[in-house]
């Protein structure tokens, strides 16, 4: 058991369970008195291990990351073992690191926010048993974090974003458009189907080889497609945008991973006379066009769902928002397109910054300090608190937007 020492801010009495170690190294600054709320945040649903510290007014004090990008690069995709193995190395430096730079004593902490769903069941482990043994140490409240709620709160820690707003959700392993109501109060619009974009980049970036292609070999598969594509003609290939004719706000990316990973890139390497594993010089054309028919894809469905809540008047006419981020909402072109939707429908498009698009700790803490000044999941009693791998995201009224079978105007997407 640690003690504090409250005259010199410091934990007198070290531990005997390692994790609390790095606990005695912190430098406090005895002077100093937060009067805002402090949220420890901690992140570990993926592939990423990462922890911030934020106050109440968006301030981040303090944040680190380590990111597991190039080790699952090599092996072709996330082994969660070994992403289990890599949270359990990194998760005491990286909440050291991101604490010691918040210059904050873990005795001014109002409480650790840490995401439990939805995510690698293995991954949530790491970060849950490390946050709980925290908490018991520090005698801190506890905030469970939806990995998706708290990307989608991201943007109020920047922009004063009033509820509701509409938000999309595009990342490796969700796809979703939702309307925001409060700090846990959402609508789901629509969902993908099958497998989500940023998956589905990775796929198509993997089977072209682009970890090869000197200029994005240490790019994850998404920002490959992004930058090669800019070297492309996305007309070359003439591949149709899934689901046309279901009039509602779902995605689906399978078919489309199939069809140009099964047609267009072996018939290629047929006609090249190249074989699997070798980059095609039509590599390319194929990242354009694959961008662009996702790009299209997203921003109809996204068109669809503005249209249906300014229908349903859950919507402001003139003043809506339409917010997105995940690791996929970093990709300008498909911004573009975007902007081209909320243009035509006067919406104002918002995206943070890349850094907080993709997995980060800071994401975590706010989403505390939101829930901390909403009252809402701030637990004082941590008993049967489990991490939950598949976890749906507010009320699905996803059926209801089909029913209304929105007809959305064409417009041209000149990117
Ligand atoms: O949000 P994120 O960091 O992790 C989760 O999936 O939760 O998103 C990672 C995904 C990967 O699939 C990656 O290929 C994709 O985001 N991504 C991009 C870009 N940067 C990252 N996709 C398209 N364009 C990009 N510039
Ligand atoms: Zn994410």
């Amino acid at each position: 058991m640690l003690i504090l020492n409250k005259t010199a801010g410091v934990f007198s009495k070290p531990s005997r369970k390692k994790p609390y170690e790095f606990l005695r190294s912190f430098n406090f600054y005895p002077g100093k008195l937060f009067l805002h709320k402090l949220v420890l945040g901690i992140e570990t649903s993926c592939d990423d291990t990462a922890a911030a510290v934020v106050d109440e007014t968006g301030n981040v004090l303090g944040e680190a990351i380590h990111s597991q990008t190039e080790v699952h690069l090599k092996t072709g995709g996330i082994v969660p073992p070994v992403a289990q193995q890599l949270h359990r190395e990194n998760i005491q430096r990286i909440v050291q690191e991101a604490v010691s730079a918040s210059k904050v004593s873990p005795s001014e902490l109002s409480a650790i926010a840490t995401t439990i769903k939805p995510g690698l069941a293995l991954s949530l482990g790491v970060g849950l048993s490390f946050s709980l043994q925290l908490v018991h140490q520090l005698k801190k409240p506890f905030i469970p974090i939806h990995h998706m709620e708290a990307h989608a709160l991201t943007i109020r820690l920047l922009n004063k974003v009033e509820f509701p707003f509409l938000v999309l959700l595009i990342s490796g392993g969700h796809c979703l458009l939702a309307l925001v109501r409060g700090v846990s109060d959402f609508l789901l619009l629509g969902k993908s189907l099958d497998i989500a974009p940023g998956d589905m980049l990775d796929k198509v970036a993997r089977r072209l080889s682009l970890i090869k292609h000197p200029e994005c070999s240490t790019m994850s598969g998404g920002k490959a497609i992004e930058h090669l594509a800019k070297q492309g003609n996305k007309l070359h290939f003439d591949i149709k945008p899934p689901m046309q004719r279901a009039k509602n706000c779902d995605f689906s990316f399978s078919g489309l991973q199939h069809h140009v990973i099964d047609k267009i890139i072996m018939q290629k390497e047929k006609e090249e006379g190249i074989q699997k594993g070798q980059i095609l010089s039509s590599a390319a054309h194929i990242a354009a066009a694959v961008q662009h028919t996702i790009a299209c894809h997203i921003a109809k469905r996204t068109h669809r769902a503005i249209l249906f809540c300014k229908q349903r008047h859950l919507l402001s006419q003139s003043n809506a928002v339409l917010v997105v981020s995940g690791g996929v909402a970093s990709n300008l072109y498909i911004r573009k397109a975007l902007e081209i939707v909320t243009n035509a429908t006067q919406c104002t498009l918002l995206c943070p910054p890349p850094r907080l698009c993709t997995d980060n700790g800071i994401m975590i803490a706010w989403n505390g300090i939101e829930r901390l000044r909403a009252g809402v999941g701030v637990l004082h009693n941590t008993e049967g608190i489990r991490y939950e791998p598949k976890c749906p995201l507010g009320v699905d009224i996803s059926e209801e937007v089909g029913e209304a079978a929105i007809k959305v105007p064409r417009l041209k997407m000149e990117i």
